[in-house]
């Protein structure tokens, strides 16, 4: 057996995965975000651990399996995290996530500072959610804090280094920090330099499927597992995503609908550029890199349509009765920026909205309203890949979106494309597992181990006359971003 551990934004995942990829048991644990301030994401680190232990606790006692036989862990998590850490390796303050909007003029001190330079390097934009920038609002707001601090670490590794007491990244999590030179693997050292960060505050770079250590006697006891179980570096969460959908090779696309939504296709051509349209990262596989685009709040959306408007519901029973609302939810077009956009459109300052209510309109009708405005927005990215020349027609979709076969559906109508749901939608816990059992040598290769573990189980094939009236109501969806960005 192996375990897959995902320290998502909402709640950690982890899964107890056996030798044919059958996922045997799981057991997810939530954390609170801390939202101060309107752009402010926050979570306490110390939360990822402790309901991270108290998952594999769970998951030890419900399994029953005999944990020597459990062979390896390895992490996937969300992206871009500032986990800040003392000489002590304590941490100074909350960690500020991804989704965090505060550092837009951090950004633009950077892009005067290095103008396209920093593009060529780190492969990416400047954006707000990335690292650089909130290392740079910590030592501008909270010099205090700056003046300790004597590393950093992203959410997945923090956890690790808590369970193991080694310290480590790897590519795929120190390619959203704006610090790596994303072709040569290296941290640029000069990025740090400009900015007077020192440069010892970087961790040590490993590769996802590397074994980093054992884990430490107290997790060991405190989880039940065996204090010899192999921990591997492990990925951020859409390389182990692309990983656990078997996105290893040219041709295939990911949809990933979690709090953010992401459209990710494989990049074997490390000299190819896109000019920062889209992101582009190092894959969870040795000297791979993927292309994505981001929407900031797709399962977010949902999510805080459900805790403002119908707390006591699930999302099951939320989901409930939008089969019978018809494309376009009669009329009602959501735009879903509730904390600024990335993918077309890099603004931390656009907000969301809801277009053409009326009276008769019903819970349901903004639900779907929600969905088809989410799918909206990662067909911009999908727009954006096949306008830089890339094929888009085969999509595996995992996450939220995957859950529901009436989104499946629309997906495929929205993109027109072949949209695959797998048995398991576990994409990023299932990533991790998939590391773990390479590094294991379980497999020679992480392709062996896909063909192996990943099963395909429906296909959704566009249907012509849904497709024409998405692509109408597309077209206005795109005009909103526009009509709107003036308001705040
Ligand atoms: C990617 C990004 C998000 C997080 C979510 O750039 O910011 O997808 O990784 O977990």
């Amino acid at each position: 057996y192996v375990i897959g551990i995902d320290i998502g934004t909402s709640a950690v995942k982890t899964i107890l995965v056996n030798e044919q990829g059958e996922v045997c048991g799981e057991v997810s644990k939530s954390y609170p975000l801390i939202q101060e301030k309107a752009g402010y994401n926050e979570q306490n680190p110390e939360d990822w651990v402790r309901q991270t232990i108290q998952a594999l606790a769970e998951l030890v006692s419900i399994c029953q399996v005999q944990v020597n036989n459990i062979e390896g862990i390895s992490y996937s998590g969300q992206m871009h995290g500032l986990v800040l850490l003392d000489q002590n390796q304590c941490v100074l303050r909350n960690a500020i996530l991804w989704n965090d909007t505060r550092t837009t003029s951090q950004c633009r001190n950077i892009e005067e500072v290095f103008g396209e330079q920093l593009l060529e390097i780190t492969k990416n934009r400047v954006l707000e959610g990335f690292t650089l920038p909130k290392i740079l609002w910590v030592k501008e707001h909270e010099p205090e804090i700056f003046e300790k601090a004597a590393l950093f670490l992203l959410p997945k590794d923090y956890v690790r280094f808590r369970m193991t007491g080694t310290i480590n990244s790897e590519f795929s999590d120190a390619a959203g920090t704006l610090l790596l030179h994303v072709t040569r693997k290296k941290w640029d050292y000069d990025i740090c330099k400009r900015f007077d960060i020192p440069t010892e505050i970087c961790p040590p770079l490993v590769e996802s499927h590397d074994c980093v250590g054992t884990l430490l006697p107290n997790i060991a006891e405190e989880t039940g597992l065996s204090k010899k179980t192999k921990v591997f570096a492990g990925g951020a969460d859409n390389a182990c995503g692309a990983i656990g959908a078997g996105i290893l090779s040219s041709g295939k696309t990911l949809c990933s609908i979690g709090t953010s939504g992401v459209i990710l296709s494989y990049e074997e051509d490390k000299e190819r550029d896109f000019k920062g349209k889209v992101h582009f990262f190092n894959h969870g596989k040795k000297d791979a890199f993927y292309t994505m685009g981001v929407t900031l709040a797709a399962g977010y959306s949902l999510n805080w349509f459900k805790e403002t408007f119908s707390q006591n519901e699930t999302f099951e029973q939320l989901l409930h009765g939008v089969e019978s609302v018809p494309i376009g939810s009669n009329g009602l077009l959501y735009t879903p920026y509730l904390v600024g956009e990335r993918t077309p459109h890099a603004d931390s300052l656009i907000r969301g909205s809801f277009i053409g209510m009326d009276g008769s309109h019903k819970k349901e009708n903004f639900v779907r309203a929600v969905m088809e405005g989410i799918t909206f927005s990662l067909h911009e990215s999908i727009k954006l890949f096949r306008k830089e020349g890339k094929t888009v027609d085969t999509i595996i979709s995992i996450g939220g979106g995957a859950k529901n076969e009436i989104w499946l559906q629309m997906q495929a109508d929205i993109f027109k494309a072949k949209v695959i749901k797998l048995e398991s939608e576990q994409g990023p816990a299932m990533g991790a597992a998939m590391l773990a059992t390479f590094g294991s040598g379980w497999f020679d290769s992480l392709e062996q181990c896909a063909e192996e573990f990943i099963r395909e189980t429906s296909t959704f094939y566009p249907k012509e006359s849904n497709v024409e009236r998405y692509e109408a109501l597309f077209n206005i969806y795109e005009e909103v971003y526009f009509k709107t960005k003036d308001l705040n």
